[in-house]
């Protein structure tokens, strides 16, 4: 059978075995996918071993995804932009690397039926998270995307690499302080900021009763970025649960060929994080 892994340190929490076997019995796809924690130092050596095993594909989370695109003989552009892979491919001897992880975003925008093209949006944070996704973003044809961070030189560092790449000028980038009176129809949260419980120091006027919050993280209850939105009148909030499903249906459609249905997975997956 062909097996598959996902390869990260932690990695007891990963939901992605469930996902992609719950994705196999969909497709009536024959396969093993197993998660796998690796040792800081050892993921070259891991990744070769399961390569030489026959392998067929993996799934790189976090701390890793840099490291990976380091293992790769071929990369998509996507990933080549992102400077991160989350999906391998093992190809007769060669590694293949992407990332799906902006594919997933917009997936899972598009699925709530927000209107991309011609969208003004502003996205927070510019460390990895943000870096993954401006390239699908863009490719949606947006009017522009502000990208604001707490420290202002990594936006414009974000801002020159997409320009240089894709010579682009729609892409623009700020602080927090300077943008009060923009309008934007869509903000992404692409910060850790929810992880420690706090919200990116934005002006409250950016949230209108029309402006789609998205945060990038999920968790049982709302974050703290879309429980201030909610508190701000905004009517469509919406974490990240989606994107991580959206995410693996990609890497999953890259190693099999075929595009699994995602709404029973977000459905269940759902149900079980208010169980916990
Ligand atoms: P990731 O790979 O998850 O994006 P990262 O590269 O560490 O992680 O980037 C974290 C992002 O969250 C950065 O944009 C960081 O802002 P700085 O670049 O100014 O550090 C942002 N961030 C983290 N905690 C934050 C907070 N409490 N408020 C605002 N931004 C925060």
């Amino acid at each position: 059978m062909d097996q598959y892994r996902v390869f990260g340190n932690p990695i007891k929490q990963s939901r992605s075995p469930y996902i992609h076997q719950t994705f196999a019995k969909s497709t009536d796809q024959q396969l093993s996918y197993q998660s796998e924690l690796v040792e800081i130092s050892a993921f070259s050596e891991i990744i070769g071993q399961f390569s030489q095993a026959g392998g067929k594909g993996a799934n790189i989370t976090v701390p890793f995804k840099e490291q990976a695109l380091l293992l790769c003989d071929q990369l998509s552009e996507r990933a080549r932009l992102a400077g991160a892979v989350n999906t391998l491919s093992f190809v007769e001897d060669k590694i293949l690397g992407d990332n799906t992880d902006g594919l997933g975003l917009v997936q899972d925008l598009l699925r709530h039926n927000i209107v991309l093209n011609n969208s003004r949006i502003l996205l927070l944070g510019a460390g990895g998270a943000a870096k993954g996704v401006i390239l699908p973003l863009l490719e949606q044809q947006p009017k522009l995307i502000v990208i604001a961070n707490r420290t202002i030189s990594k936006a414009e560092d974000l801002c020159t690499h997409f320009s240089l790449n894709e010579k682009c000028e729609k892409l623009s980038a700020c602080g927090y302080e300077e943008i009060k009176h923009q309008e934007f129809d869509l903000i992404i949260n692409a910060t850790s900021a929810s992880l420690s419980g706090s919200v990116p120091p934005i002006s409250k006027n950016l949230v209108k009763v029309k402006t789609v919050c998205y945060d990038m993280v999920y968790g049982k209850e709302l974050t703290p970025f879309l429980s201030w939105s909610k508190g701000l009148g905004a009517e469509q909030l919406i974490d990240g649960l989606g994107m991580l499903v959206g995410q693996a249906a990609e890497s999953f459609a890259i190693w099999r060929g075929i595009k699994p249905e995602v709404e029973t997975v977000i459905d269940n997956l759902r149900i079980a994080l208010t169980k916990e």
